[in-house]
């Protein structure tokens, strides 16, 4: 899927890498008592447009993936990458959806724990999934239009 010839995966995945850093460090900051009376909207905000932002890159990754032949190792790292993606989206709704669950029979610091740490997991497991999309991209050149031939690459001396 491309828009004015590139594709367009690439151009909307920096939103949800941006959102869901800044939500995974202030959720931290929040949890460790540093981050003021803010840091605890900044990391719920970042995180939903992270999620909106994500469920958007998700769709054209996902048109993607027609490109890239079915039975071949680009689309091995391609599945994992989607998967791993896909896990940190769903790590990300659970550090939104958590803290704000707590009821009557759920302690509240508790709930805010655990969506602490599934921010933090859903960090990592982003981080992860970006290299592979990095691998795609660069290593098997997914996506890149006329691929040049490898060359020596020679250095030229006067
Ligand atoms: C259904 C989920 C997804 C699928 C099927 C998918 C698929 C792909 C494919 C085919 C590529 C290589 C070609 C291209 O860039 O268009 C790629 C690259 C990449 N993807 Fe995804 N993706 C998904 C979700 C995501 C999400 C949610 C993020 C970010 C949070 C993301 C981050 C990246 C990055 C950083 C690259 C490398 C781009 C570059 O360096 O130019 N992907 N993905």
């Amino acid at each position: 899927m491309r828009l004015l010839g590139h594709p367009i995966h690439p151009m909307l995945v920096h939103f949800p890498i941006v959102f869901w850093t800044v939500a995974a460090a202030a959720y931290v900051a929040d949890a460790a008592g540093m981050g003021g009376e803010g840091a605890g909207a900044v990391a719920m905000y970042s995180n939903g447009a992270g999620l909106i932002m994500a469920m958007l890159a998700m769709i054209a990754g996902l048109l993607e993936l027609r490109s890239i032949e079915g039975r071949s190792r680009t689309m091995q790292v391609a599945i994992w990458h989607m998967m791993l993606m896909a896990t940190a989206w769903f790590c990300f709704v659970l550090a939104l959806v958590l803290p704000i669950s707590a009821g009557p029979h759920v302690d509240h610091s508790m709930a805010s724990l655990a969506g602490v740490a599934s921010a933090v997991v859903g960090f990592l497991f982003m981080g992860a999934g970006g290299w592979l999309g990095g691998r795609l991209v660069y290593e098997f050149g997914t996506g890149v239009k006329n691929q040049p031939e490898p060359r020596a690459n020679p250095i030229h001396r006067s």
